[in-house]
């Protein structure tokens, strides 16, 4: 068995529906995969129909199962309501929702335009606000169960200079995680968040890391595993979180990153670049003055 590899049994999402946003590409492709595998129904929501249609179409053709993409921009609500209205009326209910849609971009904070920082916080912080009040009201409503997956990232509670309208609305949407976890549980409904590490995307590797940054800043170089990560890992976990198998996991954020942000964080984490013969020396130097 492999990382790279599938990891819960084969019907272990059977029966239910799964609602993605920004499930067209990237990582809410691979996990909107994956969900299908587990024989799961989909619903898969970005602002590009045409992305949608043919994401569905080779999910389909690939796994069987049923996939219905629908147009959305998670910043409006009555295009989230909408949304919402349309997946019960194809598949009878929705049982979990992946908050994955984001937006993003690098940059000195102080070249930014009020318009730039709206822009992320509302389709990171407000769009999922606008998706998890809509199926949370609903859920309880009908006293349904649920579950919530809310993707964020470690620098949602380190901080991180140069994506700070990011930063900030993945702080607010991991406090909503947790503050829900324990305000919603006795409705049945569980939160719960995924924080990655770099995992290669088209889109966000276009323009986190453009033109020569990803050569001159290699991720894997900077991670203790010494790799970055892959998507079907991500799906494993996605996975687990939404099934039942994770029925007592509530209000958690769990990091897949290699070990990336401790890295950053622990006070002589640099003596690593010490080489084995310096190591040597010094302790050669102590056994002297012992
Ligand atoms: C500075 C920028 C900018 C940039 C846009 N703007 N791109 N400012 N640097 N690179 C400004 C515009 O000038 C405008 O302000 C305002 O932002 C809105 O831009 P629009 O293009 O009109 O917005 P929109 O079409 O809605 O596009 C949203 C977007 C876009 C965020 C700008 O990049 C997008 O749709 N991204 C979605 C996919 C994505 O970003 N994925 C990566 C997520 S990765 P003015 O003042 O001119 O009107 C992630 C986690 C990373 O989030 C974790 C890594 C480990």
């Amino acid at each position: 068995m492999k990382y790279t590899q599938g990891m819960l049994r084969q019907d272990a999402l059977k029966g239910k529906t799964i609602l993605i946003t920004g499930g067209g590409t990237g990582l809410g492709r691979s996990m909107a995969e994956y969900f299908l595998e587990l024989e799961a129904n989909l619903v898969i929501s970005s602002r590009r129909l045409d992305v949608l249609k043919e994401t569905a179409k080779q999910l389909q053709e690939k796994y069987g199962g049923k996939v219905l993409p629908l147009a959305c921009d998670v910043r409006e609500i009555d295009q989230v309501e909408k949304m919402f209205q349309l997946a019960i009326a194809e598949f009878g209910a929705v049982d979990a929702v992946v908050n994955n849609a984001a937006g993003n971009f690098i940059s000195p904070t102080e070249r930014l335009s009020a318009n730039a920082f709206h822009t992320v916080i509302d389709i990171v912080l407000k769009g999922t606000v606008n998706m998890t009040m809509t199926a949370g009201k609903h859920w309880i409503g009908i006293k349904q169960p649920g579950v919530f997956l809310n993707i964020v990232t470690t620098y949602a509670w380190t901080g991180s200079a140069y994506v700070v309208p990011s930063a900030s609305a993945k702080a607010g949407v991991l406090a909503m995680t947790r503050s829900l976890a324990v305000e919603w549980a006795k409705y049945n409904i569980r939160s719960n968040a995924i924080a990655p590490g770099p995992f290669p995307t088209e889109g966000a590797w276009s323009r986190l890391l453009p033109a020569d940054l990803a050569n001159k800043f290699d991720p894997a170089k900077k991670i203790p595993l010494k790799r970055v990560g892959e998507h079907q890992e991500l799906a494993n976990l996605a996975a687990y979180l939404i099934s039942d198998f994770s029925a007592y996991v509530n209000g958690e954020v769990i990091t897949i990153d290699g070990g990336e942000w401790l890295k950053g964080a622990g006070e002589f984490n640099h003596l690593e670049q010490v080489p084995d013969e310096l190591w040597d020396q010094l302790a050669n130097m102590r056994k002297k003055k012992s």
